[in-house]
């Protein structure tokens, strides 16, 4: 069974006999260890029923483009945008002259249109349907974007002629999803990601902590496995749930973050430092709740947290480092200035205040190297994830490339 550990693979089932094997092709993605959404056009359903393959995938499955419901959720474009890859599988003559000329009549051939994700085609039809020129031509017309065909198989149909035609098994076509699109630019490494905020104690009930919700963290994270890496995100006090196939530390303190940290870091590739710690804490915490007792002023004592990215970054057999900076101002400038002290690989700054970078859903990031820097505008944050992933691993592959001549 090839891995597809981490992948996303859009599922198109379309009106064809073999849809019942649809079942089947969804239990061995999920086995394979990839999140399956299924969309369905609505004549499939007249050949299994979508209460099936939701049991099988634990996600509801898509069917129509006019659900204001589903639109609210996630919408068209944000599926198009979800799929690591597209498969269409069992796909009719119909659907494969659609996808040639490019009609967006239902959801599934909306998606498909409005996806950048690879899209790979099992095609299942009539012998004779297969052999006409009309669908020959829409299958070179595919070929030549590079949609991937995988079948038909010959044999016996179900109409009851032979030939050319047959969806080719389930097991066959996640096997040939895998050799395409299993392990992903990080398979094999690990990665070491800390994300939200730090609260650090005053008193039994009081902290000192900052607005960072851990979105961009979580993203990150999210997309890391995506790309095949093995994930371990220390977290602060954060409400989000975790993401799928990562490994999740929860922590309060800067202290606290720093020793989850420790205790990876020996085993990662890489560590991205993407919370945001708080550089002081309490030099006592008082074990009762402190008591105003009639006093206008409260002066609390507060004594430095070790630097978790700088440390990293210092010791002897280190990971690939990727830190952030929060500015509010001069970003670039500043954030260059905290690359070079903390002895980073690579800085994502971001503009924060009002309404910026913070809590905020969209996000954008200046990214910094040595010798380079990019731009990547603003955007949801768990597409900027993708995009920052991409950049770390090119900067990682160079430099791993360069240590190894
Ligand atoms: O969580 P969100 O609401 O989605 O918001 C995302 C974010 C704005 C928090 C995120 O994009 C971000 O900018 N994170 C870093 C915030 C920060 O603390 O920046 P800094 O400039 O203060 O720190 C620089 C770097 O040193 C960071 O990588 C930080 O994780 C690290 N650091 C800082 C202090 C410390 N004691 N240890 C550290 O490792």
């Amino acid at each position: 069974m090839p891995s597809l550990r981490g992948r996303r693979v859009l599922l198109g089932i379309t009106a064809g006999i073999a849809a019942y094997k649809g079942a089947e092709l969804a239990r061995l993605l999920v086995k394979a260890g990839a999140e399956v959404q299924v969309v369905m056009t609505p004549s499939a359903t007249e050949f299994i029923g979508p209460l099936t393959l939701q049991a099988i995938t634990a996600r509801e499955v898509r069917q129509s483009l006019f659900d204001a419901a589903h639109e609210a959720a996630m919408g068209h474009i944000e599926l198009a945008r979800w799929a690591d890859v597209v498969l269409i599988a069992p796909a009719t003559a119909d659907v494969i002259a659609q996808l040639a000329w490019g009609t967006a009549r239902d959801l599934l051939t909306t998606v498909c249109l409005a996806s950048e994700a690879p899209l790979v085609v099992a095609p299942a039809m009539n012998q004779a349907m297969w052999r006409h020129a009309a669908t020959r031509d829409n299958v070179a017309a595919l070929l030549r974007r590079g949609v991937d065909i995988v079948g038909p198989a010959e044999g016996e149909q179900a109409c009851g002629d032979v030939g050319p035609g047959r969806m080719v098994e389930p097991v066959e076509i996640v096997a040939a999803l895998g050799a395409r699109f299993g392990g992903g630019r990080l398979a094999g490494r690990r990665v070491l990601l800390t994300a939200g905020p730090t609260r650090e104690a005053l008193d039994p009930v009081r902290f000192l902590g900052n607005r960072s919700s851990g979105k961009m963290g979580f993203a990150l994270a999210d997309a890391l496995v995506g790309q095949g890496a093995d994930v371990v995100l220390v977290a602060g006090p954060v409400a989000l749930p975790t993401p799928r196939g990562v490994e999740r530390v929860d922590v309060e303190s800067a202290q606290q973050m720093y020793d989850a940290v420790f205790a990876h870091v020996a085993q990662a590739d890489i560590f991205i430092a993407c919370a945001a710690v708080a550089d002081y804490r309490a030099a006592n915490v008082a074990d009762k709740k402190i008591k105003k007792d009639g006093t206008e002023t409260l002066t609390v004592e507060l004594v430095r947290n070790p630097d978790i990215v700088a440390s990293v970054a210092a010791l002897p057999q280190r990971p690939f480092c990727v830190g952030f900076a929060a500015e509010t101002d001069d970003v670039e400038a500043y954030a260059e200035h905290k690359r070079r002290i903390k002895g980073l690989d690579m800085i994502a700054a971001n503009q924060v205040g009002a309404a910026l970078g913070f809590e905020a859903d969209d996000n954008a990031l200046l990214v910094l190297w040595e010798g380079g820097r990019e731009a990547l505008e603003n955007q949801p944050k768990p597409r900027l994830a993708t995009r920052l992933v991409d950049l770390i691993v090119e900067r990682f592959d160079a430099q791993t490339t360069a240590q190894d001549s």
